[in-house]
């Protein structure tokens, strides 16, 4: 038996002699027969039924059962076992424990499940003890990028840039609070009804989100940006067809001959993938100080020091925000800085250390394009209380920022570096830009596939002398436009 995870309460015996009468729930789901003996065969009758049924049916009613049965089980498990000696099982040791319990439960219940059935029902009890519960699946799932959450009955994921609904639900709105709660503690953050939302760093650097009831109206929302150890690189983006070789060595030239660089994009739409990647331009001797919300970027230099701003905690207290960290980095010495995402008054800093000697330096921000971007740090120096007549304010953006990236994910899913944008100066009150290489669609295949091809404008980079200067020669036919095919 189950040994020394057992709990030695005498009351144990009582939760467990509990445990017929919930069978009789369980059991009743598929079945209208009511008598425990007809219950127990429940398995054996369902068959002629199930052969009427169609498949989708069949599927959802054994979910809905096995659904029913896991969350009995789950809860003669917390009867049963003893969860501080747990803590310290080995996994192997666990699921031997869980098997033990959910077997003798099974029988108490009269229920019968097949091999298979059982199976599933151990790994997912192990992951409601062990891990986050019908989530832990999807963040095992290497194919799954992000996990969206709304509401307990509806889980989306995103693979390959293409969102779908899975067939995992939790159990109701409590099951999904636990598992958010069991999440957010584990960080050292509370989220509840006073302090409705949360935006943390998980221990395995994957980026969440939560928001409870009564903020999130039909059930907490979670948003899970999964950390990906091994991040995209320039030659799996270019394999990808995020952009072409040629881009990348226009890149490679901008980077190098430390251009100041934003990365703009709507909301996952691979900017800070593409901060990540072109980061790997930078010499190895440069110190990189990076400034994040929360730690995603994965620099491969030696010589990197990473900040992570922190919100005010439930006091409002202890705030270190990203213009604090931004201004004591100017501090630091730093060749280059990377700051995460410009979304606010640091944008100011930002600028200023563009024009002051940390050129080289590179951010993103949230917009559409790279006009868009310009708008967007405009209005951003307006927010933040700085009195300065337009012509001023586009000044400064004109010599702090050499080049617009504009990342997109396009509506067949794919994520593409769809513009690159030199910024050449001001004419007038204006700031006069060239786009340098862009993505061409032409159209769409019947299965909403999008058609197009990357293409230099022809126009000639406003930065070519300095790549030449800085050793970069880089092959006129790179500038020259590409023909549909
Ligand atoms: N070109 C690409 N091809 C395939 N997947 C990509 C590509 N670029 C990014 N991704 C994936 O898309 C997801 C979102 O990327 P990323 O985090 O870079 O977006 P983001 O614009 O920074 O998002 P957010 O606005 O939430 O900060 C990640 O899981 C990333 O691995
Ligand atoms: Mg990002």
């Amino acid at each position: 038996m189950f040994s020394k995870y057992k709990k030695t309460d005498p009351l144990v015996a009582k939760a467990t002699a509990a445990a017929p009468k919930a069978a009789s729930n369980v059991t009743k789901i598929p079945a209208p027969a009511a008598e425990p003996a007809a219950a127990r065969s429940t398995v054996m009758k369902q068959a002629p039924v199930k052969a009427v049924a169609s498949a989708g049916d069949k599927e959802k009613k054994r979910k809905e059962r096995l659904g029913d049965i896991k969350l009995e089980l789950h809860k003669s498990l917390l009867d049963n076992l003893n969860l501080a000696a747990l803590e310290n099982a080995t996994d192997q040791d666990l699921k031997a424990e869980i098997q033990a319990i959910a077997q003798e439960s099974l029988e108490e219940m009269g229920v019968v499940l097949n091999r298979e059935e059982r199976q599933q029902l151990t790994k997912e009890l192990f992951y409601e003890v062990k891990g986050l519960g019908p989530l832990e699946t999807l963040l095992q799932d290497e194919s799954v990028n992000d996990i969206l959450v709304n509401g307990p009955q509806q889980i989306f994921v995103e693979r390959a840039g293409k969102l779908q609904l899975t067939d995992i639900t939790f159990k109701d709105e409590k099951h999904l609070l636990r598992i958010i709660d069991k999440i957010v503690s584990a960080v050292g953050r509370r989220v509840d009804e006073s302090n409705p939302y949360v935006d943390a760093r998980l221990q395995d650097g994957s980026r969440f989100n939560a928001m409870v009831p009564p903020v999130a109206v039909d059930g907490s929302l979670v948003s899970i940006r999964k950390f990906k150890k091994d991040k995209l690189g320039i030659d799996d983006l270019v394999q990808f067809g995020a952009f072409t070789e040629e881009m990348a060595a226009y890149l490679q030239a901008a980077v190098s001959t430390r251009l100041n660089i934003i990365v703009s994009g709507g909301t996952g739409s691979g900017k800070t993938t593409t901060l990540n990647a072109l980061s790997s331009f930078i010499d190895n001797d440069e110190r990189i100080l990076t400034i994040e919300d929360t730690a995603e970027l994965q620099l491969q230099q030696t010589h990197v020091g990473r900040m992570e701003s922190r919100p005010p905690n439930v006091e409002g207290k202890g705030e270190v925000s990203p213009r604090d960290c931004l201004k004591n980095a100017l501090r630091m010495r730093p060749d280059r800085i990377i700051v995460g995402e410009t979304r606010g008054e640091e944008v100011i800093d930002m600028l200023q250390a563009m024009n002051t000697g940390h050129d080289g330096s590179m951010t993103t921000i949230h917009a559409n394009s790279a006009r868009d971007g310009v708008s967007r740090l405009e209005n951003m120096i307006a927010m933040a209380g700085i009195e300065m007549p337009l012509k001023a304010v586009r000044s400064q953006i004109s010599s702090a920022v050499n080049l617009i990236v504009q990342a997109s994910r396009l509506q067949d899913g794919s994520r593409r570096m769809t513009s690159i944008t030199e910024i050449t100066g001001m004419e007038g009150d204006v700031i006069s830009m060239q786009e340098v290489f862009k993505y061409q669609r032409v159209g769409l295949t019947p299965d909403n596939k999008i058609i197009g091809h990357f293409t230099a404008t022809g126009v000639r980079s406003h930065f070519s002398e300095r790549f030449k200067l800085w050793g970069y020669d880089l092959p006129p036919a790179i500038f020259e436009p590409v023909a549909a095919q």
